[in-house]
């Protein structure tokens, strides 16, 4: 199969990882990519998605993020003729806009924080008199990871707000687990669950992050976790979304949180999560081309159930200088060549004058694999040891309060 991905960071660079150790993959491109993504796929420039797709005659599109999804990507591609693993843009709506995803989850019954939609000054400050400390507000649109605030201080709670359609919502307790659902529309197949890490300190310290770390599985989870999340919270958003006559196919990403009083949803996001992939996708046996393609072709009722490897993996986030406020680049990355038992995937990396550089905040996601999480964090943690970028921080916590319970 002639595969093409669409994206260019970290969560990129794990399914191209996981693609290219596909049998059935004959050709991997990737648009636009980045340098340690080159090592395994042919990069193309993202001008055009569809041009892009003709040219290296792809069999299957995988969409990685979600702007191009909510721009329709998925469907200028479906209307030419490609494969494509990602939904609609109707459908990406789900992460397009909090407020769409609330009225789905009423309508379908899904657990979730009870909320308020507000577009006037006096709407947020009813709302926040509604909900109390510690006040949730999340910019109704794609904000690039910047879009929520959790905090106690009800004046940057109102700020937040300015000037945008806000969801704002009760604050929901418990430990957070992310669970990515394979699906076609109809069939839905669970990967594994895994936790993120949102803030930029040890200790959940510090402004919310697009994620400094993942670890998987959850030894810690309750046993019957996912087939609730399946039958509680994707089955029936998949069948109000077929019912809207918006199909959703591809990847449901729910944000969950484990409340004293049960599983509610945070959100919901409809591509892979950055940097759980990276861990999730480590762990995976199934051969990821023929999953995504089943999804893509409306055929996973036929595919076999997903087959894991054993034993745990660790993602640890290494980000530049000034992230997440203002993440410097250009700064040389050395030492990737020292930091072997872990994959150093690229996040936000470019080569200037031939050297690797910084290019976003988040600058490599290095994963690791092992018998269980306290190895996968000692070979993460040697391999990030290694790198060498001045000013970058890391958290030193990833996985390990899990690690001390198994
Ligand atoms: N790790 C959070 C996200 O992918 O949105």
């Amino acid at each position: 199969m002639r595969v093409l991905v669409i994206g260019g960071g970290g969560r990129e660079h794990a399914l191209c990882l996981a693609l290219s150790r596909d049998p059935s993959v004959e050709a991997l491109f990737c648009a636009p990519g980045n340098p340690g993504i080159a090592q395994l796929a042919e990069l193309r420039p993202l001008t055009d998605a569809v041009e892009v797709a003709k040219e290296v005659g792809a069999e299957l599109v995988v969409v990685g993020p979600e702007a191009p999804l909510v721009a329709g990507v998925a469907d200028q591609l479906r209307d030419a003729g490609f494969a494509v693993f990602g939904p609609s843009a109707a459908a990406a709506e789900l992460e397009g806009s909090k407020a769409f995803a609330k009225q789905v989850m009423g309508a379908a019954g899904v657990p979730t924080a009870a909320h308020h939609t507000c577009t006037t000054p006096a709407e947020v400050e009813a709302a926040l008199d509604a909900t109390g400390p510690p006040y949730v507000v999340k910019h109704d649109e794609l904000a690039a990871g910047k879009g929520v605030v959790v905090t106690g201080d009800r004046a940057l709670a109102a700020r937040h707000a300015t000037g945008h359609t806000v969801v704002i919502e009760d604050y929901l307790d418990g430990p957070e687990v992310s669970l990515f659902l394979i699906t076609d529309g109809i069939t839905i197949l669970p990967l594994i669950p895994a936790q993120d890490f949102k803030r930029v300190n040890d200790d959940d310290e510090g402004p919310n992050t697009g994620g400094m770390g993942a670890y998987a599985p959850l030894p810690w989870a309750p046993p019957g976790l996912v087939a609730e999340v399946v039958e509680k919270v994707a089955r029936p958003t998949i069948e109000e979304m077929a019912k809207r006559g918006t199909p959703f196919s591809g990847l449901l990403y729910a944000g969950l949180a484990l409340t004293s009083k049960g599983v509610r949803v945070v959100e919901f996001n409809v591509r892979f999560g950055d940097p759980e992939t990276q861990a999730v996708l480590a762990l995976l046996a199934t051969p990821l081309a023929g999953l995504l393609y089943a999804a893509a072709t409306g055929t996973l009722d036929a595919h076999p159930p997903l087959q894991w490897r054993d034993g745990a993996s660790v993602t640890v986030v290494v980000c530049a200088a000034g992230y997440p406020e203002s993440p410097r680049t250009g700064d040389e990355i050395a030492g990737l060549d020292e930091a072997g038992g872990a994959d150093v995937l690229h996040a936000g990396t470019a080569l200037a004058d031939g050297r690797l550089v910084t290019s976003g905040g988040r600058v490599l996601a290095v994963t690791a694999v092992a018998a269980d999480l306290k190895a996968a964090r000692e070979l993460a943690y040697d391999a990030v040891a290694q790198i060498k970028i001045e000013g970058s921080h890391y958290r030193s916590d990833i996985a390990l309060r899990a690690s001390q319970q198994t």
